[in-house]
């Protein structure tokens, strides 16, 4: 079968692994600092806090911002639920609006709408590694006072406008084994901003600066020193790794036919941690054909999250067509580095053959 995503590791993370070991500092320690230095010029921004998972990022970007009870963020229901949890935990309201078609990606022209007195930051997320439009969502929210938290969860090394993604507001990455890269769980936020990057390293570690004087209550978000040691071989492949991905979605849109292959807008760098096509009829019967042909496919997603029961439950009562028709018809289909030519024919004729 030819897997949907796979973790690209070899001797080289094994021997970072094993020499974390043998150093006996397991926990956020001196590979924790040397990979936020390393990821935080990655993406050209001062800070970089490495935190358990992208979950605890986003929800750390969350705390660190002051957003609490009564206040909202505009954020998208296409998305991973992580994205909105990370809301609810800080016990503020998620407040969701459609998609574009084309990117999946929020659509900024609904955003103003949506804002209210009560907003305090907009929510984007990045999906399938593809940027958001960053320069509309950074106007609205100067315009409006608000924060930008960037859910990069699914795009490490994606640009909009030749910026990478997490340096516009405050960025969320994970590092969880179906990404772009990974440190098996992990994650981590970036940011531009001193004080918020302080806060940020106090909520990770039980609001501490000095071991056992708590200035905040905080929590138990740290990085592993082995997650780190794998993150630091991994950020050495990753740019390896997206020109990978690149090339084979270029290779699928080249050949595939009868379906909407992904779009990439003008000025964005997409890193393809997703290739999604449309497949207005018959879904569920081309997943199929493609499984019996070899070949695993993945749907992301296929209910948006306000129509999640854990959501209707809060009262969730929207109606976002965009969102509602794109997880009807999503279909994702291999696209990782590991694809060889051959790989890349099957997935091909198992798609057209749909045709003929
Ligand atoms: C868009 C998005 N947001 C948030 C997350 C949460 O990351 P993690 O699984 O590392 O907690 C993920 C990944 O699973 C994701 O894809």
């Amino acid at each position: 079968m030819i897997p949907i995503s796979v973790p690209l590791l070899d001797d080289e993370e094994k021997q970072a692994v094993c020499k974390v070991l043998d150093s006996g500092w397991l926990v956020q320690g001196p590979e924790v600092e040397a990979f936020e230095k390393a990821f935080a010029a990655f993406c050209g921004v001062r800070h970089a806090v490495a935190t358990s998972s992208g979950t605890t990022a986003l929800y750390t970007a969350i705390l660190s911002h002051g957003i609490g009870p009564g206040d909202e963020v505009i954020t998208t229901s296409f998305t991973f639920i992580a994205s909105a949890n990370a809301v609810l935990f800080g016990r503020a309201k998620p407040v969701f609006v459609d998609i574009d078609e084309r990117t999946y990606n929020i659509n900024p022209h609904l955003i103003e709408a949506a804002i209210t007195p009560r907003t305090k930051a907009i929510l984007p997320v990045h999906l399938f590694g593809h940027p958001c439009d960053m320069g509309a969502i950074g106007d609205i929210a100067a315009r409006h006072g608000l924060v930008v938290i960037e859910d990069a969860c699914q795009a490490h090394g994606a640009t909009f406008g030749g910026r990478k993604v997490g340096s516009f507001g405050t960025g969320c990455f994970s590092f969880y084994p179906t990404k772009n890269m990974t440190t098996a769980e992990g994650g981590v936020l970036t940011t531009d901003d001193d004080e918020l990057a302080d806060r940020a390293r106090l909520i990770r570690n039980h609001g501490q600066r000095q071991r056992y004087f708590h200035e905040m209550v905080g929590y138990n978000f740290r990085m592993t020193e082995i997650q780190a040691a794998i993150g630091l071989v991994q950020m050495g492949k990753l740019e390896r790794f997206s020109a990978a991905r690149r090339a084979n979605a270029e290779y699928l849109s080249a050949h595939l036919r009868g379906v909407a292959v992904p779009w990439e807008a003008p000025g964005c760098h997409h890193v393809y941690h997703q290739y999604t096509i449309r497949v207005p009829d018959g879904r569920d019967g081309l997943a199929e054909q493609l499984r019996q042909r070899g070949v695993a496919t993945g749907i992301y997603y296929p209910l948006p999250v306000h129509k999640q029961v854990a959501y209707q439950k809060l009262g969730y009562t929207d109606h976002l067509p965009v969102a509602e028709q794109a997880a009807r018809e999503v279909l994702s289909l291999p696209v990782h580095p590991t694809l060889t030519r051959e790989n890349l024919d099957t997935i091909v004729e198992g798609v057209n053959a749909r045709w003929s």
